[in-house]
């Protein structure tokens, strides 16, 4: 796995971001294109398809169990189905490296099987909270292990009668509900699932592209197991999640101007697009269209002052992922920004509201996290030598800060921008960041 590599970005300060930029394709899509695909009766062809480390372990956890995958070749898959009953037990534990939306989605998704599996993960997965996951599953009859603290590795026991079930969820995650739906393919009866808040429908949406019917009342998703899978073709848009971190550097680098093209734009992910707008940015949302039963737009961001704000609790679940780079936003902005009710954010691939806190205060910014939240106070970001802590997102965020910084940034422990943003230095410096990496 590339984390156990040190690699180091270096970043000369200043500069702008300009130009026509396409970022790889979007992550959760990608997840759920080979899931779907695997699945499904017949021949599904992806493009657009992430080949990043969290995807392509999905990918090849698939493989393992016997199906039939060719590419990656140039964001091109071919997923050759083996049906709902297709799987074959695989020949060792599947190993999911640092992907949080693998592990959680298949679990539900393996949970029915006919065989035995073990899941386990990098030392950050294997940090990370599975009991939100593996509670409902048990409701519905399945046999899970977990380690001590109800982190992986996971071992699913084969052969359980799972039954549908009505669950509230008590947090507001996409991948919770996602495995909870993926479990109830295999379920017998209706199983429903109530979030909280609206969280990223990217399941409900495919799988209605496979033909399978998914209902929604209010806030509850349902459906009813026993029903077949038919393959389709997906156009992965490219990611908004990867995109964001370029919408903050445009927004906050004087002069820049960049079009981000192809952009998925489903309205349970564009948080960011809201709160950057809330907090003063100048971002034009054009050329709206439908891909694939998703959403996707070309996003242009120009430089703009930015001030600080209270972000509305209800985009939190809107713009998770985004909030590292929204730090830096609010670390440019004039005045005091507010977050609360994102304690999520502290079971992420780090706890990234400790970790981004800890990055800004060294590079001479008031940064005060909460136990949901944090407090930024904009103002002069020095140079400084920071800690990705192996997140990819943690990583790229302090990237762009450099934008602004008074003088060299140094970011450690970034090999796992792999996982999400394949080539993020390359694009990076082409749209004008002075970045380099070094492998240490
Ligand atoms: C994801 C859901 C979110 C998000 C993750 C991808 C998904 O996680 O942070 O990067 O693809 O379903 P949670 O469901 O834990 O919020």
């Amino acid at each position: 796995m590339s984390s156990e590599l040190n690699i180091r970005f270096t970043l000369r300060p200043g500069g702008s971001l300009s130009g026509n930029v396409r970022v790889p394709g979007d992550k959760s899509i990608s997840h759920r294109s080979i899931m779907l695909g695997s699945l499904a009766e017949g021949t599904t062809h992806v493009s657009g398809f992430l080949e990043g480390e969290d995807s392509l372990a999905t990918l090849k956890a698939f493989r393992a169990m016997g199906v039939d995958i060719e590419g990656p070749e140039s964001g091109r898959v071919v997923i050759h189905g083996v049906g709902m009953h297709g799987l074959q037990a695989p020949a060792g534990p599947l190993d999911l490296g640092n992907s949080g939306t693998s592990i959680r989605l298949m679990a539900g998704l393996l949970a029915g099987q006919a065989f035995d599996v073990e899941m386990v993960g990098d030392a950050s997965l294997s940090r990370r909270p599975m009991r939100r996951v593996t509670e409902p599953l048990a409701l519905m009859g399945a046999r899970i292990d977990t380690a001590a603290g109800g982190t992986p590795p996971l071992y699913l026991h084969g052969g359980s009668k799972l039954k549908g079930i009505d669950y509230t969820l008590p947090m507001a995650s996409a991948q919770v509900k996602s495995c909870i739906l993926l479990a109830g393919l295999y379920a017998e009866g209706e199983t429903r699932v109530t979030e909280p808040a609206p969280t990223r429908d990217h399941t409900e949406r495919m799988l209605q592209g496979f033909g399978y019917q998914v209902g929604r009342d209010g806030a509850a998703v349902r459906l009813t197991g026993g029903g077949t899978l038919k393959a389709t073709d997906i156009d992965v848009p490219a990611d908004i999640s990867s995109a964001a971190f370029f919408m903050v550097g445009a927004a906050i680098a004087e002069n820049s101007n960049v079009l981000l093209e192809h952009v998925g734009v489903n309205p349970t992910r564009t948080g960011v697009i809201d709160i950057l707008r809330l907090m003063g940015a100048d971002i034009e949302v054009l050329n709206q269209r439908e891909v694939g039963g998703e959403p996707v737009a070309d996003i242009r961001v120009v430089s703009s002052a930015l001030k600080g704000i209270h972000i509305p609790e209800a985009l939190v679940p809107l713009a998770i992922d985004e909030f590292p780079a929204l730090f830096v936003a609010a670390a440019c902005a004039e005045g005091e920004t507010v977050l609360s009710g994102a304690e999520e954010l502290r079971v992420k691939e780090s706890d990234r509201i400790q970790v981004m806190a800890d990055g800004l205060v060294k590079m001479g910014v008031k940064a005060e996290p909460t136990p949901d939240g944090i407090v930024i106070q904009g103002g002069p970001m020095q140079g400084s030598e920071v800690d990705a802590h192996g997140d990819h997102r943690i990583a790229m965020s302090f990237a762009m800060a450099a934008l602004r910084a008074q003088g060299e940034i140094v970011i450690n422990d970034c090999a796992n921008v792999n996982t999400s943003f394949p080539g993020f230095v390359d694009l990076a410096a082409r749209a004008g960041l002075k970045i380099s990496n070094l492998d240490l």
